[in-house]
């Protein structure tokens, strides 16, 4: 008989065995009997005592010296091929490079790319309204309330360690202006917003974007001129007392995504002559014009009213001249350089990998999320693998962190929620 000794340890015996497979087992469907080669294991002492007793080391030793060995599982039968199989001599390969995805724990050992939560930075919409409101052309996302809604969502996204956001404000059209001087309203949106988050979650990282386009009656990201040209100089100048403006409110980072020449070096400037040393600059380095910023501009009502923004987003076709953004932003003091869209970018985030010491962020816009939910919708799409798919690819690409409308849903399901 087995003996519970004080404190639940049990001695060791049949009786210990058994109650140690009952648990291993609990978790399968139904208990599996005992191997019949098992059951030899045991010693004809604890046959005769009902209780078993190891052998000595020596004992057991000499026994496979004799050619007696314990019995152990025996050899696998091989698995049959299906009939019609061809026989073939087997390759002779050098390297099998499959001998390394064989089970899920060597692929799991050999896997180079992993995601946390931590790479993770939330973008959420909001609004001076009082409920949350539906943006139709991104299923599960919100125009949110900025005393509540807003807080709530943050709340969900760290209980899941996602704890950086990035703010976006749909502003009412009667605070549109040609200059977009809402921008800079200490009383404005984003500013309450971010004191009110900051008064709730001290530790939280907060992201800010600096560009006119919510603030512009035009719906451009700088100010336009009568002939249409999007000035460039006069708009930086805005940008760096909106810059200056939610850094008071205590933002963490801020990211210009205007595309304006010089914007980044100014920008430092300004926050430095004001302070602000300790606030970051994401750059948006390579944002490119792109069809796939469309749900966007519908969740903020910031579609441009005239033309496209393709006199400052870059080119899509263009690579190295994601190299002359490099260098100036780096010289300019950006802290982290952004790509923007991500998955159809793969090459430029990779470019920026290679080319930067700084942090890579890249933003998996709105266009892209829909897509993934539209397709999963129609049943065309597995949207948790799809989801989770295209952010590792991203990271693989060079991403340290990435900007996505699925952070909380992904950061649940690293979690290992449904
Ligand atoms: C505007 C801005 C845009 C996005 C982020 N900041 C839209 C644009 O450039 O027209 C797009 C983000 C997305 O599509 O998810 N400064």
């Amino acid at each position: 008989m087995a003996l519970l000794l004080p404190g639940g340890i049990a001695t060791p015996g049949l009786v210990w065995k058994q109650r140690r497979r009952a648990s291993i087992c609990k978790a399968s469907a139904a208990p599996s009997p005992d191997p019949a080669w098992r059951t030899n294991v045991v010693s004809e002492r604890a046959a005769r005592s009902g209780v078993e007793i190891p052998r000595s080391i020596e004992e057991c030793e000499a026994a496979v010296v004799s050619g007696n060995p314990p019995e152990a599982p025996p050899v696998p039968a091989k698995p049959k091929a299906p009939q019609g199989t061809p026989l073939v001599t087997p390759l002779r390969l050098s390297s099998r490079p499959r001998r390394n995805r064989k089970s899920a724990a060597l692929r799991a050992a050999f896997q180079e790319t992993t995601l946390t939560p931590a790479n993770f930075i939330l973008p959420l919409f909001i609004h001076e309204g009082e409920q949350d409101s539906p943006i139709g052309a991104m299923p599960g996302c919100f125009r949110l309330g900025w005393k509540h809604g807003l807080i709530d969502e943050v709340y969900k996204a760290r209980d899941v360690g996602v704890n950086s956001v990035v703010l976006f404000p749909k502003i009412p059209d009667a605070l549109k202006s040609a200059t977009g001087d809402e921008a800079y309203n200490p009383n404005g949106l984003v500013p309450r917003a971010i004191r009110i988050l900051k008064d709730k979650y001290p530790d939280l990282v907060i992201y800010t974007d600096v560009a006119l386009d919510p603030y512009s009656s035009d719906g451009h990201d700088g100010i336009v001129r009568e002939d249409g040209v999007i000035m460039n100089d006069e708009t930086v100048h805005q940008l760096c007392k909106q810059a200056v403006a939610q850094a008071e409110a205590g933002a963490d980072v801020v990211s210009p995504s205007d595309m304006m020449d010089g914007r980044v070096g100014a920008i430092r400037t300004a926050l430095d002559e004001a302070g602000y040393h300790d606030v970051s600059i994401m750059a948006y380095t390579a944002k490119y014009a792109s069809a796939f910023y469309g749900p966007f501009r519908e969740a903020l009502d910031s579609n441009p009213r005239f033309g496209d923004k393709k006199t400052y987003q870059m080119n899509p076709g263009n690579y190295r001249e994601a190299l002359l953004e490099v260098h100036a932003d780096e010289s300019e003091g950006a802290d982290i350089l952004m790509v923007k869209p991500a998955m159809p970018y793969l090459d430029v985030i990779r470019l920026l990998r290679d080319t930067s010491a700084l942090p890579i962020s890249a933003y998996q816009v709105s266009g892209e999320y829909s897509m993934i939910k539209a397709a999963a919708s129609q049943g065309m799409l597995d949207e948790k693998k799809a989801v989770l798919e295209s952010l590792l690819c991203i990271k693989r690409a060079g991403a340290d962190v990435i900007l996505t409308y699925a952070a909380l849903q992904a950061a649940r399901w690293l979690c290992g929620e449904k």
